[in-house]
């Protein structure tokens, strides 16, 4: 970690120089640039269109999109696939437009761009920023090469309420292991150098809260604590804003009554003001004109409303477009306002070199030779065993044993078109690798598999119908679901073990998915009970965008493993970690609850005034009557298939000082029959404060491979900075007193010490 942290503090003591430079020379050409722009160009540069062709995430779809590039009224495209189509469109707006001004090239890049990594909440529990950033980096050249020069990552929004589907596309709950991801995919994706050709700009997306959405309910009200959105929520957007993030997403939800794409506290005073933002905010898809809806006005009002907050670029909607000049005529903007949106947008521009090479050098024969390579490909099958977290390993049922008679079981078994898991626009299904042509290239003819689907992924008709909406990802299959589980049972029975793959389909999470029941749906429910009955072991493999309640589940199960959705290369990344090739090492990065109703449950909660203890039961305590206040699985949990055994904590002072630093140590030893790698935790709670704190607070993290026997001591350095927090004025301070540290495996198994900050 702090090697990283030296080499990312390098590249930002490298970065100035060159962009000093660059800055230099950008102002005098785009003020040249802007005295020959119309103001009809101006607010052209503000507008962006997808021509159609992806996937539309409202109900409005650009209209006469090659027309508008030609007379300058577009100031950038998303959603073109392949290189050959974004030259096409490159070329209108550079050949046949009047000053020849290049477009922004933007995509939903989510989770690599051809080549699919596993879903961002997978990659989290990986707690591997290197990894992470590598991904990153990866997805940029492939999309670089596909003639992209912006990406909608990363999404940065904390999630606490697994309701809510778009927790599949961020990195879970806590802002500590979120910042740091957050800084890793925009250096992965923008490099050290916005020209290169194979950089692209990254966009800092839900600006901001939108993780809040109140019932986990997509595009719901947020309303939150100024407190809370500084010290939980904002921290991840502000450390993509630091790492350089070229541009910043406004999000559908309001913050403090107003939305965020017209919130000038929001996209002024804080993100540019306050964070010291330069690039450009861009509205999310038609954001700007649902403020009509969210009831605040006509689209020109919105409009006129949403520039001076300090939107610079509209999505779809064509509010900008339409009305800015309206609005200008009639002195509710100011061309002033017009100017400094559309200098942001063409500084965009500089800095991706577009003005010098607009093309970037693309070509078919640079995109046969980047995308979906073997490397690529390596990489990802990587990234998906490291993103795996065995939640349960009774007996040491895994690895799988060699030379056992498997039966494989369950609807995702063999099925690509789950695997790459939700906004993957760019991957192709077809590619991915399926578990069971991953598990039967990895066995060979060692041991035997055999397969049954055993049951559809839901045959609920109202979730199928809605689940289904982008394509059929829930099949119904022809025989009864009793003929699919006899079938499936018969085969377990003659069996040595049984792997059943379970879960959600792709699309049950993901964007406009949110559900109320996070369960696992009926039809694999019975499909695992009958495989319970067989008496065989049971290994449950499980497929899912978002914290499941697994209760049942996993009391049936002698192993659990999450996979999330793996990407391309899922197939051969399950082999490697079933068969122990790899050790698993994932860590979750968001609570499991027990029930839907313990919801938002999170691990760095605060203290009631009630405390609940377990024994003796008392009344009037912070409890429930029908569940423990504990979740199934806690934030940073994840097994290996060894063992870790933690020595005691030591610091090596009672006290801290400002401008003195103290070390905690502790012993870690792989006890177990594997090599494998641990992610030793440490959490911090500030005991008595000016404001309530949290129980427990991540700090620090270290990720350490044992080889088999091996120990090694593990040191973490404290300083104050790492006690500071938000108080009641909004700084950002210490307080003397009384802190304890926690340092384990999770954040619910934990050695503990104190010290006095004098
Ligand atoms: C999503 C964004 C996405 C945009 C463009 C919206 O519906 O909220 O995350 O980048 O569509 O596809």
């Amino acid at each position: 970690m702090y090697k990283q942290l030296v080499a990312i503090a390098l590249i930002g003591l490298i970065q100035p120089l060159w962009a000093q430079q660059r800055d230099a020379a950008m102002k005098p050409f785009i003020d040249q640039l802007m005295k020959k722009m119309t103001l009809e160009e101006k607010i052209g540069q503000l507008n962006l269109l997808t021509p159609g062709g992806g996937v539309a995430t409202g109900e409005v779809v650009s209209k006469d999109v090659e027309q508008k590039i030609r007379e300058g009224k577009v100031g950038g495209l998303f959603g073109v696939v392949g290189q050959d189509k974004v030259r096409k469109a490159q070329e209108l707006a550079v050949q046949h437009s009047r000053l020849g001004i290049p477009l922004l090239m933007g995509s939903d890049v989510i989770h690599g761009h051809k080549t699919t990594f596993p879903i961002p909440l997978a990659l989290s529990c990986s707690w591997d920023t290197t990894l992470i950033r590598e991904t990153a980096r990866t997805a940029a050249r492939e999309a670089a090469a596909d003639g992209l020069n912006w990406v909608f990552s990363p999404m940065v929004d904390i999630a606490r309420d697994p309701r809510w589907g778009r927790v599949a596309e961020g990195a879970g709950e806590d802002p500590f292991l979120g910042s740091l991801i957050a800084a890793a995919m925009v250096k992965g994706y923008q490099g050290n150098d916005l020209s290169k050709e194979d950089a692209v700009m990254s966009c800092v997306k839900h600006f901001a809260l939108y993780g809040a959405s109140e019932a986990g309910r997509d595009y719901n009200t947020v309303d939150m604590s100024r407190l809370r959105m500084y010290q939980d929520y904002l921290p991840p957007y502000r450390a993509a804003v630091n790492a350089g993030a070229g541009s910043v997403m406004s999000s559908f939800n309001e913050i403090d009554g107003v939305p965020a794409t017209g919130n000038r506290w929001l996209l002024t005073d804080l993100l540019r003001k306050q964070w010291g933002f330069g690039g450009f905010v861009v509205s999310d898809y038609t954001s700007l004109n649902e403020m009509i809806n969210h009831g605040m006005g006509d689209l020109q009002t919105v409009s006129a409303l949403s520039l001076k907050a300090g939107l610079d670029m509209d999505m779809v909607g064509e509010g900008f477009l339409t009305t800015l000049k309206k609005s200008l005529q009639e002195g509710k903007i100011t061309l002033q306002e017009i100017d400094a949106a559309c200098r942001r947008i063409l500084e965009a521009k500089y800095k991706l070199g577009l003005f010098q090479s607009p093309f970037r050098n693309t070509s078919e024969a640079r995109a046969q030779a980047e995308i979906m390579t073997a490397a690529t490909r390596q990489l990802a099958r990587e990234a998906a065993a490291r993103s795996f977290v065995l939640l349960k390993n009774d007996k040491q049922t895994l690895p799988l044993a060699p030379n056992k008679k498997i039966a494989l079981v369950g609807p995702l078994a063999d099925n690509k078109r789950n695997m790459l898991g939700t906004w993957a626009v760019s991957g192709d299904w077809k590619q991915s690798v399926s578990i069971r042509e991953g598990l039967q290239a990895a066995l060979g003819n060692a041991g035997s598999l055999v397969y049954a689907k055993g049951a559809d992924i839901s045959t609920d008709s109202f979730l199928v119908a809605r689940a289904n909406a982008l394509g059929v990802e829930i099949e119904k299959d022809k025989r009864s679901p009793a003929e699919m589980i006899t079938e499936a049972v018969n085969l377990a029975a003659q069996s040595d073990i049984v792997v059943a793959v379970v879960g959600e389909a792709a699309d049950m999470s993901g964007e406009a998915s949110s559900r109320s029941d996070i369960g696992l749906p009926e039809s694999q429910r019975a499909l695992l009970k009958a495989l319970k009955q067989t008496g065989k072991p049971l290994v449950v493999v499980l497929l899912n965008g978002r914290p499941l309640t697994l209760e049942w589940e996993s009391a049936q199960a002698d192993a659990l493993l999450d996979i999330w959705f793996g990407g391309t290369e899922t197939g051969n990344a399950v082999a490697d970690v079933l068969l122990g090739k790899y050790n698993p090492s994932g860590k979750l990065s968001m609570t499991f609850p027990k029930n839907v109703g313990q919801v938002p449950l999170y691990y760095s909660h605060k203290p009631t005034g009630r405390p609940f203890n377990h024994e003796p039961f008392a009344k009037f305590k912070t409890n429930y009557l029908d569940v423990e206040n504990e979740p199934l699985y806690p934030f940073g949990y994840g097994l290996s298939y060894t063992n870790f055994s933690y020595g005691d904590l030591t610091l090596s002072s009672p006290t801290l000082r400002a401008g003195e630093s103290i070390t905690a140590s502790i012993t870690v030893t792989n006890t177990g029959n594997f090599d494998g790698e641990e992610t030793v935790q440490l959490y911090i709670r500030d005991l008595v404060g000016s404001i309530t704190r949290p129980v427990k607070e991540l700090k620090s993290f270290r990720k350490v491979f044992l080889k088999k026997g091996e120990r090694k001591q593990i040191q973490f350095t404290i300083t104050p900075e790492d006690l500071k927090f938000y108080n009641a004025d909004l700084k950002w301070v210490y307080e003397p007193g009384t802190f304890r540290v926690m340092v384990g495996p999770d954040s619910g198994n934990t050695r503990e010490q104190s010290f006095e900050l004098k």
